[in-house]
């Protein structure tokens, strides 16, 4: 039985997946959950095989809100002290000028994005928090840094998650417990596919994610260099920023 133990959510992306398989592969207990049931079965049953541990697959809906409670309460009682840390990988992207006129696109958004990340991390944070030990680790976005006309709506929700990872490390601060947030750039994944010419493998964005959380990290920008393309970007006047068609 391995002696420590991880939840990944939203694992069936191409992030999450490698960071459940990088987790494995350093003998950690995964509990992966997702939406599509047969996909994350498939996931757990992969890193049983693969790399000899203990791999479960839970049913996670973000938008199902009066499930979360159960589905913390079910990761607790599975893995018990072995519950190091939460990963938490879902998000949902609508493309800007469809959600500008169609509010139940921007609200999707909010839900999975804000809502549902606050909702289930909230319930991880007062067990860890008790407990005095464990890690959050949030993938927000690069995003979130700036409101941009392209995407300010997806951007706005994960400014909103980034602030609140921001509250709840101070919060959690002297409990021992971590908070770390993750802000891609761009990640080959199907959510950026056929969008952008260049961009980091999912395996580069994971290890990238792992260092951070047993480094202890803050805030970490995947790769590193969009820090400094963000730096730029927040630094620009306002009067001249918003006539850039960016
Ligand atoms: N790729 C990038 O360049 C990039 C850049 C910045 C930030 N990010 C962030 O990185 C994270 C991972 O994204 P990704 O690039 O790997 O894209 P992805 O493959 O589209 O992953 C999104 C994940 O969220 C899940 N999800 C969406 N709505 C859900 C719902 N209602 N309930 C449960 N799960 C739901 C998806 O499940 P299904 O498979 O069932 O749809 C999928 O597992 C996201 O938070 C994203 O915002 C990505």
């Amino acid at each position: 039985m391995s002696a420590r133990g991880v939840v990944v959510i939203g694992a069936t992306s191409a992030i999450a997946r490698a960071v459940a398989q990088q987790f494995a592969a350093g003998g950690c207990a995964v509990i992966v959950a997702a939406r599509d049931q047969d996909e994350n079965e498939a996931i757990a049953a992969d890193l049983r095989v693969r790399y000899g541990v203990e791999g479960h697959a839970f049913a996670w809906d973000a938008e199902a809100f009066d499930t979360h409670g159960a589905f913390v309460a079910r990761c607790i009682e599975t893995l018990g002290d072995r519950l190091e840390g939460v990963v938490l990988c879902s998000g949902y992207m609508a493309e800007q000028k469809a959600a500008q006129g169609d509010w139940s696109l921007a609200r999707r958004m909010i839900d999975v994005n804000y809502s549902a990340s606050v909702s289930v991390l909230e319930r991880f944070a007062a067990h860890f928090e008790v407990r005095r030990s464990g890690f959050l680790c949030v993938v927000s976005s690069v995003a979130g840094d700036r409101g941009r006309q392209s995407n300010y709506l997806y951007g706005s929700t994960k400014a909103a998650l980034s602030i609140w990872c921001e509250g709840l490390r101070n919060r959690l601060y002297p409990a021992g417990v971590h908070v770390v947030t993750v802000k891609p750039g761009f990640v080959d994944t199907k959510m950026t596919w056929g969008t952008v010419p260049f961009a980091a493998s999912p395996e580069a964005a994971a290890k990238a994610i792992l260092k951070a959380i047993d480094k202890k990290k803050n805030v970490v920008y995947v790769p590193w260099f969009w820090r400094y393309i963000m730096l730029i970007i927040r630094h620009v006047p306002e009067w001249q920023f918003k006539k850039m068609k960016m």
